[in-house]
């Protein structure tokens, strides 16, 4: 029997199950639909499209300019390669911070344009109307604290959150708040371990980390990252699995080499 089909369906409930049985949670990043069929194949559980899109598709400094557009064209490619994982599509910035009807509406089309099974939106009490609203829709939602990207012109730097008591603090209200509204589970970004061990032990919500230690339910990490597709962008907590960006540079270079001297096609690649 394939991994694939030996493997439970992931849902919201089963998530809660992992971690009452100290089953830890697999989540990476996805944008597209043959990243998705692999990662769905190999046995992932959570299939995050995160707006992390707008890094390493897009190529642009920060996640703030995607468009709801392009999180739902990711989304549907996405969804086309999964069979078993749940997927997670996150809100873009700009589409549910000010308003919690623009909030729902923004939901409500990912979900319905989609077909995926979550949304994941940034931040704690300053968006708590939205993430009320949506959750009285049925939309499952994923909190996130921490590192919230898509701050990032309010905060200027990307480096560790919540080392202060009084943000510790604040983040340890926002993730009891986030649980109590009906949040599923928690992105935690770039924290201190010790204060997400303590979120991931005081919460009956899966805790999802990423830079933030082993104490919690689960980890995530931006494919792109650790495939080593990118080897420009190294922080402390990323573990890079492969070197992809030289494996595919030195599979270029020898197509183009071969091209060059009429290697390529040999007579057996031709009709
Ligand atoms: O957009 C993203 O990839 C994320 C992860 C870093 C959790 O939000």
């Amino acid at each position: 029997m394939s991994t694939e089909t030996k493997l439970r369906t992931v849902t919201t409930f089963r998530l809660a199950e992992m971690k009452n049985k100290g089953e830890k949670i697999s989540m990476l990043t996805a944008y597209d639909y043959t990243m998705a069929r692999i990662l769905d194949k190999a046995g992932i559980d959570v299939i995050l499209v995160g707006d992390s899109a707008a890094n390493v598709v897009a190529g642009y400094d920060t996640t703030v300019p995607i468009t709801l557009d392009q999180m739902i064209y990711h989304g549907q490619s996405v969804v086309r390669g999964v069979n078993r994982a749940l997927v997670v599509v996150d809100l873009p910035f700009g589409t549910y911070q000010g308003n919690s009807k623009e909030a729902l509406a923004s939901a409500v089309r990912i979900m319905k344009e989609t077909g995926a099974n979550a949304v994941k939106l940034e931040g704690g009490i300053e968006i708590i109307e939205s993430v009320d609203r949506i959750l009285c829709a049925g939309i499952p939602v994923m909190g996130h604290l921490g590192l919230t990207p898509q701050s990032i012109n309010k905060y200027g730097t990307y480096t560790v959150r919540a080392k202060e008591e009084a943000e510790a603090e604040k983040l340890l209200s926002d993730a009891v708040m986030l649980q109590e509204s009906g949040c599923f589970a928690i992105v935690l970004e770039k924290i201190p371990a010790e204060l997400a061990r303590r979120v991931a032990s005081e919460l009956r919500i899966p805790i999802i980390g990423i830079g933030a230690g082993k104490w919690v339910d689960g980890q995530v990490l931006v494919s792109h990252d650790m495939l080593g597709l990118n080897n420009e962008f190294s922080p402390r907590f990323l573990r890079r699995y492969a070197n992809l960006h030289d494996s595919m540079a030195d599979a270029f270079r020898q197509y183009i080499a071969d091209v060059k001297q009429c290697d390529f096609p040999n007579e057996s690649e031709q009709y």
